[in-house]
Parts: C-alpha cells; sequence; structure tokens
C-alpha cells in the first residue's frame, strides 16, 4: 500500500517548513508521505517511528539525498552530505577515533579552560555575547582537530571558517539545490549573461571552501611537533598513521582525513553557539529557573572556587536546564535529511528507495503530550518527585538517529555543559535597559530555512555579586 500523497511545494512554509510539517503530524498522524517538485519525501513525526526506520533500519535509511550545489560550491567537503559508501565509512571511522566517547573525555580540561576564557570575555565585552560563544566552540573543535589556538578575538582562522559558512548558509538551500538539479547549464552560461550569477556565487563558494580546508590543514602539518593539548591532535595523530601505509593508499586516505577535519569544525561552529544562544534566551525570560540553577550551584560546589566535571552528578537541575536548552529551540528542527538506499515495507506502507526521509525533530520536541506547555522553558519536566533526573532525554533525537546520527555529541555534551555551568557559577543574564532605565523589550527572533537558531536580542551580562575582579583575574591567568 502506498503511504496517503499530502501536499506540495507550494503548501510547504518556506521559512519554516517544520511548521507546515508539524500541522500535518496533528492532522495525518506519524508517517506523511510529500513530494517536492520531482522529489519523493517522507516525514518522520515521532521518536517512536524515527527509531524503528532511521535507527533499527539504519542499513537501508542512512544514505543523503542528492543534493545538486554541493559540487558547483565546492561542499563535497563535508562529509555530513556524502552519500552512505566506502568514502563516508572512512571519513566517520576517522572522525569516531578522535571523538568516541572515551577519547572525548580527554578534551575536558581544554573544554573547562576554555569556557573560563569566555568569562573573561563575556565580562569584558558583555554586547558581543555571541561572539564569545562562536569563538569558544569553534576554539574547542580547532584545538581537537588541528591543535590550533585561536585568539579570543578576530582570528584569523577562525575568520576563514566564518567566510565559508557565510556565504554556504546563503547559497546551499534546497530552492538552489533543485534549480540547479532542474536546469544544469545555469552554471555554463557565460558571465555576461542573464542568470549567471548562479555561477559567480559557485566560484567564490568554492574558493572559501579550499581555503578553509587547506589552511588549517596545512597549520597542523606544519607545526605536528608542537603540543598543546597533550594529546596529538586528530590530524596529527592521523597523518602519523598515514606515514606507514603504502604509497598507493596516501591520497584517498589524505583527502578523507581533510574531510573529516573539515566537517568537525563545521558540525561543531553553529550548533553549540547556537545551543548557547537558547541558553541565555531562557535565563533572561525566565529568571526563576536562572536563580535556582544558581542556588544549587552555590549550595553544591560554594563560591570559592569554579564547578568541574566531577561535580556534574551532583547538579541535577543544571542538567535539567541544559536538556531542556536542547529541546526548546533545536537548531536542526529537521535534522540531516536522510534517504532510503533500497525499497522498504513499514506497518504495510511502500517506502520506495531514493525517498528522502526527514526526522521532524521540531515535531518530537513540541509534543504536548510529553511536554506539556512545550513553547515554556521548564526545565522541572526533566525531574522526578525525587528531585532525580528522569529518564526522557532529549540528546535521544536532537542529535539525530541511527548510522548518522551525530558523531560529535559526546564532545558538543561536555562543551555545552562547561560553558552553561561556568556562566551560571560567575555571570548574571538579565533584560537590557535603555538610557532612562527602562526594559528594553523585543520578540526573540531566529533564523529560518535550514536552521533555527535564536538572533542576537539586547540582554545585560553582569558579574555575580562574589565575582570580584580579583576573581576574574584569575580567570584570566588560568585561560
Ligand atoms: C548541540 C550541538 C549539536 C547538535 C544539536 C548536533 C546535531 C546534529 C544532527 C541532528 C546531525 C544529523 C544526524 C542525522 O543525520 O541523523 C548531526 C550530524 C553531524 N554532526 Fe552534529 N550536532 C552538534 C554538535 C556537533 C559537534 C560539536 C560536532 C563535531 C565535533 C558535530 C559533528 C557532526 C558530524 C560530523 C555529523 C555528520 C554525521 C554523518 O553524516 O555521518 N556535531 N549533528
Amino acid at each position: 500500500m502506498s503511504l496517503p500523497l499530502i501536499g506540495n511545494i507550494l503548501s510547504i512554509d518556506a521559512q519554516e517548513p517544520w511548521s507546515t510539517y508539524t500541522q500535518w503530524h496533528a492532522a495525518y498522524g506519524e508517517l506523511v508521505f510529500t513530494r517536492i517538485l520531482d522529489q519523493k519525501v517522507v516525514v518522520i513525526n515521532s521518536q517512536h517511528v524515527a527509531q524503528a526506520l532511521m535507527d533499527k533500519r539504519s542499513r537501508i535509511y542512512s544514505d543523503r539525498p542528492y543534493l545538486a550545489t554541493l559540487e558547483p560550491f565546492g561542499w563535497l567537503v563535508n562529509f555530513a552530505f556524502t552519500g552512505y559508501g566506502d568514502e563516508w565509512r572512512l571519513c566517520r571511522r576517522l572522525f569516531h577515533q578522535s571523538f568516541r566517547p572515551d577519547s572525548a573525555l580527554k578534551f575536558r580540561p581544554m573544554q573547562m579552560r576554555r569556557a573560563r576564557e569566555m568569562i573573561v570575555n563575556l565580562i569584558d565585552d558583555p554586547q558581543h555575547y555571541h561572539s564569545h560563544f562562536a569563538t569558544f566552540s569553534s576554539s574547542v573543535a580547532m584545538s581537537v582537530v588541528y591543535d590550533y589556538q585561536p585568539s579570543a578575538r578576530d582570528d584569523p582562522l577562525i575568520r576563514v571558517v566564518e567566510n565559508a559558512l557565510d556565504i554556504a548558509l546563503q547559497v546551499l538551500t534546497p530552492e538552489r539545490a533543485i534549480l540547479l538539479k532542474a536546469f544544469p547549464f545555469l552554471l555554463k552560461l557565460p558571465d555576461w549573461c542573464w542568470g549567471s550569477s548562479i555561477k559567480r556565487d559557485a566560484r567564490i563558494s568554492t574558493n572559501h571552501a579550499n581555503e578553509m580546508t587547506d589552511i588549517p590543514f596545512r597549520y597542523a602539518q606544519q607545526h605536528m611537533g608542537e603540543n598543546f593539548l597533550g594529546q596529538l591532535s586528530m590530524v596529527a595523530e592521523n597523518l602519523q598513521r598515514m606515514e606507514k601505509q603504502d604509497e598507493a593508499s596516501k591520497p584517498m586516505f589524505e583527502t578523507a582525513l581533510k574531510k573529516a577535519a573539515t566537517t568537525a569544525i563545521l558540525g561543531s561552529y553553529e550548533t553549540t553557539t547556537s545551543t548557547l544562544m537558547a541558553f541565555v534566551l531562557a535565563m533572561v525570560s525566565y529568571p526563576d529557573v536562572q536563580r535556582r540553577a544558581q542556588m544549587e550551584i552555590d549550595s553544591v560546589v560554594g563560591r570559592d572556587r569554579l564547578p568541574t566535571f566531577e561535580d556534574r552528578a551532583s547538579l541535577p537541575y543544571v542538567e535539567s536546564v541544559l536538556r531542556e536548552a536542547l529541546r526548546w529551540h533545536p537548531i536542526l528542527p529537521l535534522g540531516v535529511p536522510h534517504a532510503t538506499s533500497s525499497d522498504d515495507m513499514y506497518e504495510g506502507y511502500f517506502i520506495p528507495k531514493g525517498t528522502t526521509v526527514i526526522c521532524n525533530t521540531w515535531a518530537i520536541s513540541r509534543d504536548e503530550k510529553r511536554y506539556p506547555n512545550a513553547s515554556n522553558f521548564m526545565p522541572e519536566r526533566f525531574i522526578d518527585v525525587n528531585g532525580a533526573l528522569t529518564d526522557d532525554d532529549p540528546a535521544g533525537y536532537v542529535f539525530g538517529l541511527g548510522r548518522r546520527g551525530c558523531p560529535g555529541r559526546y564532545a558538543a555534551d561536555a562543551s555545552v555543559w562547561s560553558a552553561i555551568v561556568t556562566m551560571l557559577a560567575t555571570v548574571y543574564f538579565s533584560p537590557a535597559k535603555d538610557d532612562q532605565g527602562k526594559v528594553i523589550d523585543f520578540t526573540p527572533q531566529f533564523t529560518t530555512g535550514l536552521t533555527h537558531s535564536v538572533l542576537v536580542f539586547p540582554c545585560n551580562i553582569s558579574p555575580r555579586s562574589h565575582v570580584h575582579s580579583g576573581l576574574v583575574d584569575i580567570f584570566r591567568t588560568e585561560a
């Protein structure tokens, strides 16, 4: 039996497609079939079905849909978009060696150090808080992948990544991919011809993407002997391994290593920053939550030292704040699309080979039965009557599922926790006020299209009362 066909491209909200799919969930159920131009698409609206297909049948559901923009725009370097095959397997294996749970544990001292360095920046220069979050996110990844230590502000290598991302997020939209798939000749038009701007954009994007791949890689090659991290970086470790391989396999290995490295930087940058932005929006909008989390830290850790990972198990409320920050505004509300690599039947429905499969994380995170008043920030939903954490952890779906599930999630979890707990221990977030002392009203704004990320909003960040300048000097030297 075929799944009933719902909607078409014109009925899907281009800015927030997850909203349309969530309305379909209410009307048509957990599994919905649609067609976007000539592409068959299945939308999964529940964690239960996502697990049944993407996880339990991951052999079939781990491919990626074809994106016509990737190659011309220089974005084949991102293995998150690579099809399910040998090249993806090699990239993923290289990535996994550095980021699997026991390897990621080794990053913790560096993550904590970077979180404290971020506090110094937040206190010195609070209005650029987004930029300090971005520096924190990318500096953790740059250290692990290239053993590169970016400067706290205006770092040249971080700029290279930002340049590539700035253009990519504008041009790598599904609309461009569909346009180019339908009209590939657009890439061959002469420069003076109407419609040739896509070709120009593709050239600029490819140059930026090549710089982003090659410049930090060269840095790692040239500085292999130096070792700030206390362990070899992902690139250095694998370059050493490569030296022992036969000449014929080296080029393929080096290409895969470059892709794994670039994807780690790309995977970290937006996601971690965006989760921290959601956290700050929550702290400003829900002052009682902030107070309760700070009281927990003060009573467990005290005020004369900073929290460390050893305190984590004794801070369940802070843990529930992290879970709620991941659930409240998931950065990838539709995950990253999967595709089927062979035909399948599920509960009597036929799902053909080549179908794009979208997991609607937004619908799962906004399910009113599971999360009453889902649009409110309520960490208590993850705490049971005895004050212990419940079994419901949004990490089970916000990081995707199955063989393509986020392999950076252990590093991401530790980065976000170290940043959140250190901020709660040291600074206080409150609504910004104007020159007359009146609170500046604002309506939160978010990025749209592919990602859902809180945009910068007016916010006051000040050191907590016990955080005097002497203590900040200590963070400065520690950092
Ligand atoms: C809060 C932070 C993060 C969130 C919410 C997140 C979420 C996701 C999601 C939803 C996917 C797609 C999964 C799927 O297809 O089912 C993904 C893929 C991926 N993520 Fe993350 N991520 C985060 C942080 C990171 C970090 C820090 C790294 C790198 C260190 C990373 C590296 C990757 C990679 C390499 C993939 C592609 C996996 C593949 O296609 O095989 N992510 N992430």
